[in-house]
């Protein structure tokens, strides 16, 4: 069915979506049922692989001794350098690399001898038991000759380039006008300097890969990831398979923040142990592996000029980024885009600036790039607020983006006005002092802040199939995975609306890449694509049950023309006399059809109203062949209590609104505004891994040592939704909520700390000795 053109926005309303419904994977969660990656324990023969990592940063490894270690019982193998079997493709050839885009380095461990990050692989030991490979792990000796490694791009040794790209598409350089010579003429100049520390995902559920070869040209992978296609894809180019030999399997997952969103090389080592032990292998990171495993958010300085006017009008933004990446990739995350799209400004530049150094390549990590990006312009718009004695959401209504500044194109959508409007009522910004340092509770300073939020719609496509029973049940299939964020959930209401169904006669399967193949949960693309190629799949079942009607002349709907046909509840009726029709059982159970299928791809860019503008669009003019700039946005707003003794920051108060298009389920999307918001709010006050200087090893690889939000730290939190339609977005009109909730979290408490306080604190986390 040509999708593009037949669909209008006919999701009944009132239905499930747009209700506040409990997750449908609840209570398989909290009865144990639900299966996660590491909980495949019945295999035949499963064995459990242990990673010895390299406790030294950069060096060589001269001699391994591992006679003791073999002489455990239980040991099946030891695999270093020496012996690891070969990979088919390997991310150190570059010739393979294009094979391997969803390799989460252009690295492999353990194809020689050299070590370059701490934690890197050198061996990993297969035993019978868990304990086994850890009492052989603790008698392996492997000696590295050490050399002196460079710690971060604030070390002494380290060398600072300008690459040509980053990530491989971001220019290390962007221009918009002039704005070096715009800031230098700015009656109003302002420039700041941001520093944020390293910080690591840490989802709860470790990294995870199990691995079970059920024939020699057959591989099943139970594995922790963010997509089950993209890792099927480059574990079969790795492994020398077919894809369609190797099956991906995430049923669950506990939480990823983009480390899961890429191949890692523990992922690839579980099936490649099994292979050589000849039984299924098991190979979960330990705690402290996870520090070194999955990719981090890299340590970073942002120093950031805006140029204004005397009446607070930008003039110019002039953007500079210094970062640690790996000694083999020019990675950063992408700050500039939110700096560059935020508000109206004439004049743009931003200078990526990156040093290699001993550490793993970091990686997509929450909103990579508009998180930190957020903190800086969100600061400084705070700065030049207060320096024009402006109110800062006044400031921002003056630099409003009516077109996206970097394209000029109309946005989808946007309802950033009505966010800063909602979000300053439900918070009481008005009862806001505008002098800082002012407003005492106690012995305790109060402060107000508020930060603006933005993400993209990123480009996705993905499929789904459904499959309509006579019995008025239905199986609705996609590859997708749940972050544990409610996937099932928000898919089982798109498909009960869609087909009229109730709730329970849904059963929503993701994550088998068996399934149709839909792209990862990341980059907030999960919710609007899934839940597009399910509605669309649904559609297809009702488009072929009308053309068995119409021709049917039993049916109440036999010569009816397709035009003047609804959908409602379980039935095709008249338009124009809804009693005339009838419910799909009857069409199926007199065409002897036991079953019907649907299948659809749902699509980034193909709202509505798509295909309409992009008719009008100038196709031959490439920046107009996307006519729509596609965004989220939101505000934050937050209250302080600072101790002006201890530097203590709590925060007693929060309120966030967010405009997202459709919010398909308003509980399991204020969860994720609260758990993005609690991740920022952790990265401001106290989130940060150290790395040893001279080691350039971590100094607090746990979650002892780590610090993040408890419950104690988070004050009841306030999330409210603009009710937002978006013809253009997908078929669905969602733009996802699962990023944007942590943009602009940062600036939000930051810019609270410096109303509470007078100081302005622009190195994260805020530990009380950077606050007094
Ligand atoms: Mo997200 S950081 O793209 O998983």
């Amino acid at each position: 069915m040509d999708t593009e053109t037949q669909f209008s926005d006919t999701i009944p309303q009132p239905g499930v979506v747009g209700q506040p419904l409990s997750r449908v994977d609840g209570w398989a969660k909290v009865t144990g049922q639900a299966k996660y990656s590491a909980e495949y324990n019945r295999l035949p023969g499963l064995s459990y692989a242990l990673i010895v990592g390299s406790d030294v940063a950069k060096g060589r490894v001269t001699s391994i001794d591992a006679g003791a270690a073999q002489r455990q019982p239980g040991v099946l193998a030891i695999f270093t350098h020496q012996n690891l079997p070969k990979l088919a493709k390997s991310p150190n050839n570059p010739d393979d690399r294009r094979a391997l885009a969803s390799s989460g380095m252009s690295f492999f461990p353990l194809e020689s001898d050299q070590v370059y990050y701490a934690g890197q692989p050198v061996a990993v030991v297969v035993a019978d038991t868990l304990e086994h490979a850890q009492a052989a792990a603790a008698l392996l000796r492997v000696s590295i000759a050490p050399e002196v490694p460079v710690s971060s791009y604030e070390a002494k040794n380290a060398e600072l380039y300008v690459p040509k790209t980053i990530r491989g598409y971001a220019p290390g350089v962007t221009k918009r006008g002039e704005a070096q010579a715009a800031f230098a003429s700015a009656p109003v100049q302002l420039t700041a300097t941001y520093v944020h520390a390293t910080t690591h995902h840490n989802p709860m559920e470790p990294g995870a890969t199990t691995a079970h070869w059920e024939a020699p040209d057959r591989l099943t992978v139970y594995d922790t990831t963010q997509g089950v296609s993209e890792t099927q894809k480059t574990l079969a180019a790795m492994l020398g398979l077919a894809q369609d030999q190797v099956r991906v399997i995430t049923k669950y997952l506990g939480g990823g923040f983009g480390c899961k969103a890429w191949v890692w090389p523990h992922v690839v080592l579980a099936p490649l142990l099994a292979k050589a032990v000849g039984r299924p292998v098991k190979l979960v990171l330990t705690r402290p592996q996870q520090f070194t495993g999955m990719g981090l958010r890299e340590e970073q300085t942002q120093t950031l000029k805006l140029g204004a006017t005397r009446e607070g009008k930008l003039l110019a933004l002039v953007h500079e980024k210094t970062s640690t990446t790996s000694p083999w990739e020019d990675w950063a995350e992408t700050n500039g885009r939110i700096i560059n799209m935020l508000y109206a400004c004439p004049t743009f530049e931003g200078t990526y600036r990156l040093a290699h150094a001993n550490v793993m390549t970091p990686t997509s990590t929450r909103a990579p790039g508009d998180m930190p990006g957020s903190f800086a312009i969100e600061c400084s718009m705070d700065d030049l607020a207060a320096q024009l004695n402006l109110d800062p959401i006044q400031l921002r209504l003056l630099n409003y983006a009516e077109v996206d500044p970097t394209t000029g194109h109309a946005w989808s959508s946007k309802s950033l006005k009505e966010c800063y409007a909602r979000g300053a009522e439900l918070f009481g910004w008005n009862r806001r002092n505008p002098k800082a340092g002012q407003t005492r509770e106690g012995h305790l300073l109060v402060g107000y802040g508020m930060a603006t939020a933005s993400y993209p719609v990123h480009g996705s496509q993905g499929t789904a199939r459904v499959r309509l029973y006579a019995d008025g049940h239905a199986v609705v299939q996609a590859g997708a995975t749940d972050l544990g964020t409610g996937t099932y959930t928000i898919n089982t209401q798109v498909a009960a609306d869609a087909l009229g169904l109730p709730m329970q006669n849904i059963r929503f399967e993701l994550g088998d890449t068996n399934l149709p193949t839909t792209q990862w949960s990341g980059g907030s693309t999960a919710a609007g694509r899934v839940s597009s190629s399910v509605y669309l799949a649904c559609q297809e079942v009702w488009q072929k049950l009308l053309k068995v009607a119409v021709i049917d002349k039993k049916s109440p709907l036999y010569g009816a023309k397709p035009e003047d046909v609804a959908v409602e509840k379980g039935r095709l009726q008249l338009k124009a006399n809804p009693a005339k029709g009838e419910g799909y059982a009857d069409i199926m159970q007199r065409a002897s059809l036991s079953d019907v299928e649907g299948s659809a791809l749902g699509k980034y860019g193909a709202g509505y109203e798509a295909p309409k503008a992009t008719a009008n669009a100038n196709m031959n003019k490439k920046e107009d062949a996307a006519p729509h700039s596609m965004h989220a946005f939101g505000a934050h707003f937050c209250e302080v209590h600072v101790d002006p003794e201890l530097g203590t920051v709590r925060v007693t108060r929060w309120v966030s609104v967010m405009s997202a298009g459709r919010i398909l389920n308003p509980k399991t999307a204020r969860s994720q505004v609260i758990g993005g918001s609690i991740f920022g709010i952790g990265a401001a006050l106290m989130e940060q891994t150290v790395r040893d200087p001279h080691l350039a090893r971590y100094t607090n690889a746990t979650l002892a040592d780590y610090h993040v939000c408890t419950n104690a730290d988070i004050p009841n939190m306030t999330v409210d939704f603009i009710d937002e339609h978006d013809p253009y977005v997908n078929a669905m009109g969602v733009k996802g909520i699962g990023e944007i909730s942590i943009v602009g979290v940062t600036a939000a408490v930051a810019n609270a700390v410096y109303h509470a306080t007078g100081k302005r604190v622009r190195s994260l986390p805020m530990t009380p000795a950077r606050v007094l």
